[in-house]
């Protein structure tokens, strides 16, 4: 039976088994493929998308409890195809090193600066915590968020 999934603000009719982790279906059924597979344990945040506006691991989530629910990908943050204050952000400090963790780690600055929009370095540290980056480029995305929170 087909799951409907609210994605970027458009309804998708999903054809896989319910208990089919989020991130799956989105790159592999609807080729949305900013999130991406680190883990697959809720362990380093390279999967991180919004759910109702909360920051949480596509890995972990079952499609199952998704219906009704409203999901945001890092492609839904594209404004008339231009980057979002916090995705320019990350472009203008060159934020990236690899760039694996970088989708997630704007997924979740996305979410910390719509709760906080002038949060304090420790307020950035804490928010930020839950996405690892292998190759150690947390003192570029500290600037880019403090960037995207004073732009
Ligand atoms: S891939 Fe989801 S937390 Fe690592
Ligand atoms: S830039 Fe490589 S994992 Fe973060």
């Amino acid at each position: 039976m087909a799951i409907t999934l609210t994605i970027n603000g458009e309804s998708h009719a999903i054809d896989a088994d319910a208990s089919t982790p989020l991130l799956y279906v989105l790159r592999d059924d609807l080729a949305l493929r900013g999130a991406k597979f680190g883990c697959g344990l809720g362990q380093c945040g390279a999967c991180t998308v919004h759910v109702d506006n909360r920051p949480v691991f596509s890995c972990l989530l079952p499609i199952a409890a998704l219906e009704g629910r409203s999901i945001t990908t890092l492609e839904g943050l594209l404004k008339d195809e231009k980057p979002s204050k916090v995705q320019q952000a990350f472009i203008d400090e060159q934020a990236a090193q690899c760039g694996y963790c970088i989708a997630g780690m704007v997924m979740r600055a996305e979410a910390l600066l719509a709760t906080s929009p002038h949060p304090s370095d420790e307020e950035i540290r804490r928010g930020m915590r839950p996405n690892l980056c292998r190759c150690g480029t947390h003192a570029a995305i500290m600037r880019a968020v403090k960037r995207a929170a004073a732009a």
